[in-house]
């Protein structure tokens, strides 16, 4: 499903050069539940952008469901993006000012799905996630593991390939990033959607069916479970 070769990035900051990955290589299966592990700085959100094509690599190669990514143009990338994969973030990352309902439906009005079947699957995925009554909520009247299901139910909405969540339980208390992961392996085995977890938390990391540690940029081991 994805394949990650020999991804080398060099961030370059003034006079410094910081080498963020330094030969990752890495193949995917589809339906994996799988943690990339590693302490702050180890190059985890690196990868993660590299292989979500939001940034580019200095060297390497990621191919996903065959098509080659870092060689698509910036709106092939967009479009790749939107339509194969769906991101989760440690912040979040809800629209303020639209509802639970409306950040979700928002990634179907993207991708053109007409208004009837946008409603109806937007309803199901809140449902599903746990949401059914707070549709009309802003953010800002969820808590933080609610605002993290509306994110997830926003990724999953698209049906998309695969799911990147960078640290999607960091702002989260132990016992609500437990509820928020228990959720993503609820998914995952539901959908079959194949998700990659970044996390810095051994607790976090004893979730996953696959354990990928990285370390200064490298894999240091790479475990199923
Ligand atoms: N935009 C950037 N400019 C310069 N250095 C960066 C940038 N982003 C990340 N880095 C550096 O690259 C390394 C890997 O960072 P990152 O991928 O964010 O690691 P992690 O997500 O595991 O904490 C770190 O040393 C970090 O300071
Ligand atoms: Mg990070």
């Amino acid at each position: 499903m994805i394949a990650v070769k020999n991804l080398h990035k060099t961030y370059t900051a003034g006079d410094t050069k910081v080498k963020a990955l330094r030969g990752v290589s890495l193949d995917i299966q589809e339906g994996e539940f799988m943690s990339i592990a590693g302490p702050s700085g180890s190059g985890k959100t690196t990868l993660l952008n590299i292989v979500g094509c939001i940034d580019g690599a200095d060297e390497g190669e990621v191919i996903i469901a065959g098509e080659s990514v870092m060689t698509l143009d910036r709106n092939e990338q967009a479009a790749f993006r939107r339509d194969n994969l769906g991101f989760i973030f440690q912040s979040f990352n809800l629209i303020p000012v639209l509802t639970a309902f409306e950040n979700v439906a928002l990634s179907l009005n993207l991708i053109g799905v007409n208004d009837k079947e946008t409603e109806e699957r937007t309803m199901a995925i809140l449902k599903e996630v746990g949401l059914e009554g707070m549709e009309d909520r802003r953010p800002s009247r969820l808590s933080g593991g609610q605002q993290q299901r509306v994110a997830i139910a926003r990724a999953l909405v698209k049906d998309p390939k695969i799911i990147l969540a960078d640290e999607p339980t960091a702002n989260l208390d132990s016992h609500t990033g437990q509820e928020v992961l228990d959720l993503m392996k609820e998914m995952n085995e539901k959908h079959n959607s194949t998700f990659v977890f970044s996390t810095h938390d051994s607790m976090v990391m004893g979730f996953a069916n696959r354990l990928v540690r990285l370390h200064d940029g490298k894999i240091q081991s790479d475990e199923r479970r």
